[in-house]
């Protein structure tokens, strides 16, 4: 947790410094209202005393509301660069890093568990220290008065620190299932609104609402837990004063009676007895949030452990990235043999899951376009996942210019690829602002229709960087692959055919079959 606070801590520093001199100008008063008291006894002029209180009560008001406006200042800053943070780390997972997390559990340690770092800074940090030297301080004033009363004090709040002790790690334990509630929650919702459609069409709104609901009345239920304890400790800080006050007043009383103090001095003890009203809550919701503070810091660390990308990704290197490396990422260069060449590439998404590519070898010719056509689920958008480099082979090299991508700095391959994702809302227009002129176009063509205007501008698009480039496409439509250059047929994780549309057509039946049935309904439809 202190590394999250530490960038700040002379912020807090100074925060803390005028909470202290707050709390310094509180504990004068009572000193001045003995002599206050004194003066009146004996008729002497007020005058000059008065004038001190009224300073003493400005100062701590003045210097009150600076300390507490620096103190929060400060922890809506930590609060921010945890955000950055893990934004930065987020945005540098890896794609299988982030296949096997939650995004809305992940969104809400961003959002809401940063947030309680925000009262852990003010209240925890700075109220420990500066509670515990008011009270120190207010320990060592009463004892300079009174030993006995301090005796008494001490006893009263011995036992309320023994029950406060039992109560915090519950309140930490209800935090922290509270907080995960809400991450379940988040995930529910994440589920829920991407999949809306669905929901609506199956009808299955009611068990959706269940679901949602169950982990918020989880949360709420966690939520109360902590709040009961926390209402405990407060209170019992809170009696434990009452118990004092009311057990000076006895002993102290006698001892007025006995002549042992004078009643100036049992005022001011009284009057210090609340201003260890303050330090001793202080102390206590400092516990009480650090527990909490402490499960959300937890959650977020472990969002921090997700894999990210080798060479941590600077983000800001990543949108800077402009001119590649010489040699690497120039334009299409004719004398090279492959722009993109895969060789024996094994691949699985998941140990547990099966393979997806079964040794894949193809050698694709630095100018003009490839088409990639299978049925669904042979494979296709895996083949540009891995020139991507989102996710490693288990076995086989993949190579771009030549150079495996893994040796490629990843912002700089992913700078000279154009990538239009499988259906994602990209209109021609903008495709040909969004593409940059690349070293290397993946276009993985929509499965459902594009209108026809915006479908001739894409394959115009296409065409006339496929004269400078190389250009890979999935191809869907039949319009598609009898422009292209050659067609690599893949079935179930491996390539079965490479050739022209009318070589193929002629030659390998699973093509055939294709061109006859998928290509011809999307020519049809
Ligand atoms: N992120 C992933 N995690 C686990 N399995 C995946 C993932 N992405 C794809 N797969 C699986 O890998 C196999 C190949 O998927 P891929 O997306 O490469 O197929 P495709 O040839 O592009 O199919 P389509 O024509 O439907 O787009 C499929 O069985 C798919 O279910
Ligand atoms: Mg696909």
């Amino acid at each position: 947790m202190y590394s999250y606070v530490r960038p700040y801590r002379l912020a807090l520093l100074a925060g803390g410094v005028l909470s202290l001199v707050t709390a310094a100008t509180g504990l004068a008063l009572p000193l001045v209202v003995r002599a206050l008291i004194g003066d009146l006894g004996q008729h002497r002029a007020v005058t000059a005393v008065l004038l001190l209180m009224t300073v003493l009560v400005t100062a701590n008001a003045v210097l009150g509301a600076m300390g507490s406006y620096l103190l929060r200042r400060t922890a809506e800053s930590v609060v921010l660069a945890a955000r950055h943070r893990l934004v930065d780390r987020l945005l540098g997972l890896t794609i299988g890093g982030l296949d096997r997390a939650e995004p809305g559990d992940l969104m809400s340690r961003v959002t809401s568990d940063t947030t309680l770092l925000r009262d852990v800074t003010t209240n925890s940090v700075v109220g420990v220290v500066t509670g515990s030297l008011t009270l120190v301080a207010t320990l060592v004033l009463m004892g300079l008065m009174d030993l006995v009363l301090l005796g008494v004090t001490v006893g009263v709040f011995s036992l309320t620190a023994l029950v406060i002790g039992i109560v915090v790690p519950r309140i930490g334990r209800a935090a922290r299932q509270a907080q995960n509630s809400v991450g379940v929650m988040g995930a529910a919702l994440e589920r829920m609104l991407g999949a809306f459609r669905t929901i609506k069409a199956s009808g299955a709104e009611h068990r959706e609402s269940e679901r949602i609901h169950a982990a918020a009345r989880e949360a709420w239920r966690a939520d109360i837990r902590a709040a009961k304890w926390q209402a405990i400790a407060g209170n019992t800080a809170g009696l434990s004063v009452q118990c004092a006050f009311l057990a000076i007043l006895a002993v102290g009383g006698t001892r007025v009676a006995s002549g042992a103090i004078s009643v100036g001095t049992l005022v001011a003890f009284l009057l210090y007895i609340f201003y260890l009203m303050m330090p001793i809550q202080l102390l206590e919701e400092a516990a009480s949030q650090y527990q909490v503070a402490a499960a959300a810091v937890a959650r977020i660390q472990e969002a921090e452990r997700l894999p990210v990308e080798p060479g941590g990704l600077p983000i800001g290197e990543m949108t800077t990235a402009a001119a590649p490396p010489a040699g690497l990422g120039r334009p299409a260069d004719p004398a090279r043999p492959a722009a993109v060449s895969f060789e024996q590439v094994r691949f699985r998404y998941r140990p547990e899951l099966p393979d997806v590519h079964q040794g894949v070898s193809f050698a694709i010719p630095p100018r003009g376009m490839t088409a990639f056509v299978g049925p669904s689920g042979a494979g296709k958008t895996t083949v540009f996942s891995l020139i991507e480099r989102f996710y490693e082979p288990q076995s086989g090299r993949v190579l771009l210019d030549g150079t495996d991508v893994r040796d490629w700095p990843a912002a700089q391959l992913r700078a000279v690829i154009g990538y239009v994702e499988q259906d994602a809302p990209v209109l021609s227009g903008t495709l040909r602002e969004l593409l940059r002129r690349p070293r290397l176009l993946l276009l993985d063509e929509a499965t459902s229709q594009l209108d026809a205007l915006n479908e001739a501008a894409l394959r115009e698009t296409v065409a006339e960087t496929a004269l400078i480039t190389t250009v890979l496409v999935v191809a869907h439509r039949l319009s598609t692959v009898t422009m292209a250059d050659r067609i690599i047929v893949m079935d179930a994780g491996q390539v079965k055919a490479v050739g022209t549309h009318s070589e193929l057509v002629a030659s390998n039946p699973l093509y055939a079959e294709l061109a006859a049935t998928q290509f011809l309904a999307s020519v049809s439809a």
